[in-house]
């Protein structure tokens, strides 16, 4: 390994790991099993391993016929027909020739034709009709002339999410207000306002011109969902006594949805928004002493510390004392009772949240039955008649788990494109399991109920109900056992074959990186530690992908099977890094977004969130022609390094898919500089594909000074940096990719 890959900013406090569970109470089980692997694989076949390690047997004894390493060609049949993008560090984005990439709809730019177009230096006002920030995951639903259209690819309502609003504040003339020591000035109204509006999703019309799209500002669908617009609590946590506040005393409803990451949509034609890293956003200073242990043991859970204002100091307005708009973030027991203040309201918050993009005025809902976790994404298995609906969803911190829904109701294909009339039937009522991933390959389900007796007798939560499950699903997972991952970001299901695919960003800190507290296992087997004077930063350092396939092929199995389908390592990189075998046309890092096309069944998408491989290269996007969970060979990573809790070294057995080649695997897009490439959506037709470029110059050191930018993108010269949604075409017409 070069030094170049730990190149490492700050750890993202997003990402901490706040996952104490005893789940490694079978830590030593697992590391007896490595010290017998290691000494079987020293000087014997795999063969020989797979007979002695019992429950390995089914997994290992793949390997025996594992075919060549030979170079794959796509199983889908597809081939990549664009020239693969060199790596780079310019401040622009860079796409194959023959395609062109435009700006659709950046920070601050009006969505309605009344609003005057954004001047981007901290005067702009109205943000309510104004695109937000932080643009994340999307979706385009095809829009006909009257209402939807599922096949269009002329106009659509194209779904943005709106992360944050940038925290050093490009959005103010001057910056954030000072916040005072500790964080205790009050903040001007008028600040915190548009930061809560610079928050949530946009809703565009978006209208083919030519051989791109622009946005329709004087469509009567465009709309600002932000973290003040009023929302129902549905499923079962609603009217929960957890969930009362003074703005909603039967616990039905709340206001707002912040750190809107990834999406998802439904089969009723639906768009779904998940609520990411919501914790920090909440002050948390007064009478938290007459807590109850079970309110402690899940403030600590989630991630919401004592002794905090919260992320924007939201609550710290001086308008306090005359609207709870702003008290509201206070999680105070400041009252006498529930119903009148907002003890609670961090429990409205760590949703699924679904909005009907072809309804206006519609009240979008939160669907507790989703769990209540750090929602990265939510996103469906093929809906097929009469068997349930099925959500893949991941809860991305260090540590943290996989999840699955699945509807009590069976899809009834006549509810296509229905809209939100129909989302009660599906989302209230469902059961919520967390992964396990066996190191011998196989994987299971484990049920999130109190009918599930490790939930029932869990020592460190007593659970009141399966509403108090619901509300508190990390824990729930905890108990029942799940898989501690290496942060899961993004999942995708492939249409070709109903193989599931998670990116597993990294796993990188001074503590509790992978490897650290949390044992390697073959589902999360990569370290590296780098030990510079008295730090060490350890762990996952670029990420991978992995992938199952649902026993029976049926999403709604409790079993399944799995693989690694890729690892993320720079191309010279050694073999037991770069265990993908990348090279110089699609090495990459930190995978993040993972998405399937619907429109070139077989292709699909995958884009990074990296700050270990940035000195070589800015953030992007790659199109894969993936395989299939199995078609690779059973290999031996040795991490080479020596992991601080035991002073072992390590070599962990695992599954990993076919080595990736040019053919399969091609770098299609890099960004501008310090961006996350992350969000994309496809016109039904495949020939345009919608993609967002978050916070290019994340690591800019002033909001007012260009000379301190890292980027000027999109507007180029001194101009403040800011996201935006880009259309990529090809010059031809024909399709994206292929
Ligand atoms: Fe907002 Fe995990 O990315
Ligand atoms: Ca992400
Ligand atoms: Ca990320
Ligand atoms: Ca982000």
């Amino acid at each position: 390994m070069s030094a170049h890959q730990f190149n490492q900013p700050p750890i993202d406090p997003d990402n901490i790991d706040y996952n104490a569970s005893s789940n490694d109470s079978f830590w030593h089980v697992i590391e007896q099993a490595k010290v017998r692997r290691r000494g079987f694989l020293k000087g014997s076949s795999s063969l020989v391993a797979a007979s002695m390690l019992g429950a390995g047997l089914a997994f290992l004894g793949e390997a025996v016929q594992s075919k060549d390493e030979k170079l794959a060609t796509a199983a889908s049949g597809l081939e990549l027909s664009f020239g693969a993008v060199a790596k780079d560090t310019n401040d622009q984005v860079t796409v194959p020739t023959g395609y062109t990439a435009t700006i659709l709809i950046a920070t601050g730019d009006p969505i309605s034709s009344q609003v005057s177009a954004y001047k981007n230096d901290g005067t702009d006002t109205s943000f309510e009709f104004r695109a937000g920030d932080h643009h994340d995951g999307m979706h385009f639903f095809g829009l006909g002339n009257s209402g939807r259209d599922p096949n269009s690819a002329s106009k659509g309502l194209l779904c943005i999410n709106h992360e944050v609003a940038e925290d050093l504040g490009f959005m103010h003339a001057n910056g954030p207000t000072d916040y005072g020591n500790n964080n205790t000035n009050a903040r001007p109204t008028s600040e915190i306002d548009k930061e809560v509006q610079a928050h949530g999703v946009s809703v565009v019309e978006v209208v083919k011109t030519g051989n791109t799209y622009q946005i329709n500002k004087n469509s009567r669908y465009n709309r600002r969902i932000n973290a003040a617009t009023p929302m129902e609590i549905t499923g079962p946590a609603r009217g929960s006594a957890m969930l009362v506040t003074a703005y909603a005393p039967q616990g039905d409803q709340t206001r707002g949805t912040i750190n809107n990451c990834a999406n998802g949509y439904t089969p009723w034609g639906t768009y779904l928004t998940c609520e990411e890293n919501w914790p920090n956003y909440f002050y948390r200073r007064e009478a938290e002493g007459s807590r109850t242990t079970e309110e402690e043991t899940a403030f600590k859970r989630y991630g919401i510390k004592p002794n905090t204002s919260g992320r924007y100091n939201w609550s710290r307005s001086g308008a306090n004392d005359v609207t709870d708009l702003y008290r509201r973030w206070n999680t105070g027991k400041t009252a006498d009772r529930p119903d009148r203040d907002f003890r609670n309201v961090a429990n409205t918050f760590g949703w699924v949240v679904e909005i009907d993009p072809f309804d206006p005025t519609s009240v979008p809902r939160k669907r507790t039955a989703l769990g209540r976790l750090r929602h990265e994404g939510c996103w469906p298995a093929p809906a097929v008649a009469g068997r349930p609906i099925v959500f893949y969803t991941g809860d991305d911190a260090r540590n943290e788990y996989i999840y699955k829904y699945v509807s009590n109701r069976p899809w009834d294909a006549a509810d296509a494109n229905k809209g939100m009339a129909v989302g009660d039937k599906y989302l209230n009522e469902g059961k919520l399991y967390a992964a396990k991933f066996n190191d011998d390959g196989t994987g299971e389900w484990l049920l999130l109920s109190l009918s599930n007796p490790d939930v029932a007798n869990y020592e460190d939560y007593t659970f009141t109900d399966d509403v108090d499950v619901a509300i508190h699903s990390r824990l729930a997972a905890d108990a029942a056992g799940a898989t501690k991952m290496d942060r899961p970001e993004w999942g995708a299901v492939n249409p070709t074959n109903g193989d599931v695919y998670f990116a597993l960003t990294n796993s990188v800190s001074g503590s509790s990186g992978r490897g650290m507290k949390t044992p390697l296992d073959a589902a999360n087997p990569r370290f590296y530690a780098d030990a510079k004077g008295e730090k060490i930063k350890a762990g996952n350092v670029n990420g991978h992908i992995i992938r199952w396939r649902e026993a029976d092929s049926n999403h709604a199995s409790t079993r399944f099977e799995w693989d690694i389908y890729l690892f993320g390592a720079q191309a010279d990189a050694d073999a037991n890094l770069n265990v993908s075998g990348l090279s110089d046309d699609n090495d990459f890092s930190s995978p993040d977004g993972a998405w399937f096309s619907q429109a070139s069944p077989g292709l699909m998408w995958i884009q990074t969130d990296d700050s270990a491989y940035t000195d070589q290269s800015n953030c992007m996007m790659l199109a894969a022609l993936p395989g299939t969970v199995g078609d690779g060979t059973v290999k031996a990573i040795d991490s080479q390094a020596v992991p601080a809790h035991d002073g072992a070294n390590h070599t962990v057995t695992t599954k990993v898919g076919q080595a990736a080649n040019s053919a399969t695997l091609r770098r299609f897009l890099v960004g501008p500089k310090d961006c996350e490439i992350t969000g994309i959506a496809e016109t039904p037709d495949g020939k345009a594909i919608f993609v967002n470029i978050q916070h290019p110059g994340e690591r800019s050191k002033s909001p007012t000074n260009p000379a301190q930018f890292t980027s000027h993108w999109p507007d180029g010269g001194d101009a403040r940096p800011r996201s935006a949604t880009i259309v990529i075409t090809r010059d031809d017409g024909s399709l994206v990719a292929l």
